[in-house]
């Protein structure tokens, strides 16, 4: 596997990499990788002849309350996942690469960006869009690979990659990768190793209890009155927040108040302690 820390080297090894027109897919991360980041490079492997992974821990996609500066970093370890995954580049650069001197562009997609995380992580995902527009040029992939479990962020890039009409990737090269899940059911993040042995306990009933949830309304059950006795039963089950529990469109992420015949998604964030947990899941046919 190679290396670029400069723009210059990352378009030289990716015209390299495109000789004979072969295809690239780009996975984009801020390193840190678990089984749930291998996962999006084995599905873009499957998918393309090469895979272009970057890894860069992109400050504008933080808020002035959460700590840029203790964000897991461990870029050897994650070269050496990386290698053993056939990732042929790692676009690994610094913040300087990526936000030269004199840099005032912002990417804001308003209404998908507004609510659930949105909500409590103002211009969260304005860093998010910028950085993966820039990331997306830099490279200029055929198709691109993000994990379902930050289901909002998916939704926001891929208006992005509709409104902005980008071609490289194009919106329907956008591939959303389902969540990977501990044993016990728990989406894997790298927010999981903040957990006490009892938080990590208690945190295996927000996925039992989105099943439920979700067989219910699946069964024909009020949805609103599905989603308080979810939220009840997360808070007796160790959860000391829910910050949402709601049933939405898959695309637009509008609130539904009810089970129609587009695809939905229940979504959900809840804390324990200081932990930030989130998780969504297809419901009904359509999804
Ligand atoms: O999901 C992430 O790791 C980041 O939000 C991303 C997409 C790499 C942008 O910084």
């Amino acid at each position: 596997m190679q290396t670029a820390t400069t723009l210059e080297v990352l378009r030289k090894r990716v015209a390299e990499l495109r000789q004979s027109g072969a295809s690239i897919a780009l996975v984009p991360t801020m390193g840190a990788l678990h089984e749930g980041h291998l996962s999006l490079m084995r599905e873009a492997k499957n998918s393309c002849d090469h895979v272009v992974a970057s890894i860069f821990v992109n400050p504008t996609q933080f808020s002035p309350n959460e700590d840029l500066d203790s964000y897991p970093r461990q870029l050897v370890k994650d070269s050496e996942m990386l290698e053993a995954e056939g990732v042929a580049l790692l676009w690994a650069p610094d913040t300087q690469q990526m936000y030269p001197d004199g840099f005032v562009s912002s990417i804001s997609v308003r209404g998908v960006s507004e609510g659930f995380c949105g909500a409590d992580r103002p211009g969260h995902f304005d860093g998010v869009a910028t950085v993966v527009c820039k990331l997306f040029n830099q490279v200029q992939p055929d198709m691109a690979f993000f994990g379902e479990k930050d289901f909002q962020q998916l939704a926001v890039i891929r208006t992005m990659a509709r409104d902005l009409d980008l071609t490289r990737p194009h919106v329907d090269s956008i591939i959303g990768v389902p969540t990977v899940r501990e044993e016990d059911g728990l989406a894997m993040s790298s927010r999981n190793r903040y957990l006490s042995a009892k938080q990590r306990e208690e945190a295996a009933m927000l996925s039992m209890q989105m099943r439920e949830a979700i067989a219910r309304i699946e069964d024909g059950q009020n949805v609103g009155r599905t989603l308080t006795a979810l939220e009840d039963a997360l808070l007796g089950a160790g959860f000391d927040r829910v910050d949402y529990a709601d049933l939405a469109d898959s695309i637009t992420l509008e609130k539904l108040g009810e089970l129609g015949d587009r695809p939905a998604r229940l979504l959900v964030a809840a804390r324990i302690g200081s932990t930030r947990l989130i998780d969504n899941m297809p419901v009904g046919q359509a999804a």
